[in-house]
């Protein structure tokens, strides 16, 4: 039985890639839609994984029999290195170096072969000081809720080509020069945060940089730890991974894992809301040294019928509204899990019912960040963002709406799903791109990437009733419930989306191909 439902994936599989050498799993909502355990599941046919974009901001996880796996940038692919798969850090991603140390030791810890991880010589490093910097805007009013992981600054300091990249670690004279011109480059900032804050901030790095305790502005300090505890580790997995990506084209099986999602991009997303790398499939193909055009497919990864962000944001869907942002923020996994309904009376203002829902679909889903460990906020699917999603990738039939839907086993025993179409402005007058908007009854069927637009938008939702039924067991679309069936044929029609595969739970057979 098992043998022949694994041959019926393979020859899935084979049907769908047919003619594809080149296939690209990205994500259409705002991260952590499900792209680890596909691009583990699709791992198998492909030669070479790589990730082109991020860095320790990214958390993908891969469910193998009940165990979790949770990658910060390795690629998901890293956990079939015993089947001699390559898998690649690309050029344009960000690396912390202890992250990657700590990644590779798990791996070897497990048994996983590493020789295949390749790392570019021209990926860019983040180094202590980013982490702190990132951490002292966050609490000095920045309102974006990043993961503290040195990101933005360190793409930053990348456009301001005043940055180090991983071929520094194996010039040591070079790293020296660069790493303290560099740190020099952001004492000013630092100090303006006051002395104060900065040891608040470093006592709490401690952990993540394992900064031993040594002072993150303290070059010196800074480039014993980079070169005497981790380069030594890192220097045999360095390679020219732009060159031989482009060798490697069109004669193996590629598959390339964004990260983050499309509305996180720095160039599509909901800016300022967004992190500091453009998570298209653009940037992924730029981030691993190809032209977009030689993708030969892409599948984008969507939660349904329920969507969630991290951070701040505009979320039109957000259930609960602001009450469901606020509650997100204040609380964790556990003390969700001990309020048992109470939520006191800071929360009574918004709409109570709609708050309890979000977090007993957080609960069901598990949505607590794979990396910073934060409650996901929870909202309804938003078909006009998906709209806008997909618009950034349609150019070609085969590269452009094809869609995974995961995590619809979560909504087994919800009566009513609700999916947003449209939305009603309802803000003050706020002009873009020359069109005046104005609070109006109208319909927006379409998104508009403003800030201003979207915070003020009121969703307007097609109601359907739940399936009331556990799928996470079918394993064929024949099986599957006419309700849900009804649901997916109406996203499709409107968002104009071709859904290949859908997920009925985290593990690698929970896939069913329609
Ligand atoms: P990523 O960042 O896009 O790789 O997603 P994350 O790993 O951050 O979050 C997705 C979570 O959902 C992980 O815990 C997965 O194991 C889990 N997951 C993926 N697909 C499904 C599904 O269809 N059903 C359920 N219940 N969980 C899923
Ligand atoms: P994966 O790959 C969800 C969000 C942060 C914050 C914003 C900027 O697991 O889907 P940053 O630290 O990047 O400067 O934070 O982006 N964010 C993510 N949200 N999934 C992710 O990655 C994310 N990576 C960054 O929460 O709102
Ligand atoms: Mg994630």
């Amino acid at each position: 039985m098992k043998r022949r439902r694994e041959e019926t994936v393979t020859s899935n599989i084979r049907k769908l890639l047919k003619g594809v050498k080149t296939l690209a799993i990205t994500d259409k909502q705002f991260g952590d839609t499900g792209k680890g355990k596909f691009v583990d599941f699709f791992a198998g046919w492909a030669d070479i994984i790589a990730r082109g974009t991020g860095g320790a901001n990214a958390g993908h996880t891969v469910d193998i029999k009940g165990k979790k796996h949770i990658f910060h940038l390795l690629p998901s692919g890293t956990i079939r290195g015993n089947e001699g798969k390559i898998n690649v850090l690309g050029t344009g991603m960000v690396l912390d170096p202890k992250v990657l140390c700590e990644e590779i030791a798990i791996l070897e810890q497990e048994k996983i072969c590493t020789d295949g991880i390749h790392v570019s010589h021209n990926a860019k490093l983040v180094l202590p000081h980013h982490i702190l910097i990132d951490r002292l805007r966050e609490h000095s009013g920045g309102n974006i809720g990043t993961t503290g992981r040195g990101i933005g600054p360190a793409y930053e300091d990348h456009y301001r080509r005043i940055g180090l990249v991983m071929n520094d670690l194996l010039n040591p004279g070079d790293f020296i020069e660069k790493v303290h011109k560099n740190i020099q480059a952001h004492r000013r900032e630092v100090e303006s945060y006051g002395r104060k804050l900065v040891k608040i901030v470093r006592g709490n790095m401690e952990t993540l940089c394992a900064l031993k305790g040594r002072d993150p502005m303290d070059s010196d300090g800074v480039r014993n730890l980079i070169l005497t505890d981790y380069a030594p580790q890192l220097t045999s997995f360095i390679y020219d991974t732009d060159g031989l990506m482009k060798k490697w084209l069109g004669k193996k099986n590629i598959l390339l894992e964004a990260a983050q999602g499309d509305l996180l991009s720095i160039d599509h997303g909901t800016y300022p809301f967004v992190t500091s790398s453009d998570c298209t499939v653009e940037g992924l193909a730029k981030g691993v040294g190809i032209p977009v055009d030689a993708i030969n497919m892409t599948l984008g990864v969507v939660k349904a019928f329920y969507m969630t962000r991290v951070g701040g944001g505009p979320f039109p869907t957000e259930l609960g509204g602001e009450t469901g942002e606020k509650w997100a923020r204040k609380n964790s996994k556990e003390s969700e899990a001990t309020s048992n309904g109470h939520v006191g009376v800071d929360y009574l203002i918004g709409d109570i019912e709609e708050l309890l829902q979000g977090i007993a679909i957080r609960m069901a889903g598990d949505e607590y960040g794979a990396t910073t460990k934060r409650c996901r906020r929870i909202g309804w699917l938003d078909l006009a963002l998906l709209k806008h999603t997909t618009s950034l990738t349609s150019s070609s039939k085969r590269n452009g709406s094809n869609v995974i839907l995961t995590k619809l086993d979560v909504l087994n025993d919800c009566e009513v799903i609700k999916i947003c179409i449209g939305y009603r402005y309802q803000g003050p007058t706020h002009v873009v791109a020359r069109k005046i908007f104005t609070a109006t009854p109208e319909l927006l069927a379409c998104t508009v990437m403003d800030e201003k637009i979207l915070s003020y938008c009121e969703p307007v939702y097609k109601e359907f009733p739940g399936w009331l039924s556990d799928i996470s067991k079918m394993r064929s679309r024949k099986e599957l419930p006419k309700k849900l069936l009804n649901i997916i044929h109406f996203v499709s029609k409107v968002a104009k989306v071709n859904v290949k595969i859908i997920s009925v739970g985290p593990e690698r057979d929970q896939t069913i191909f329609l």
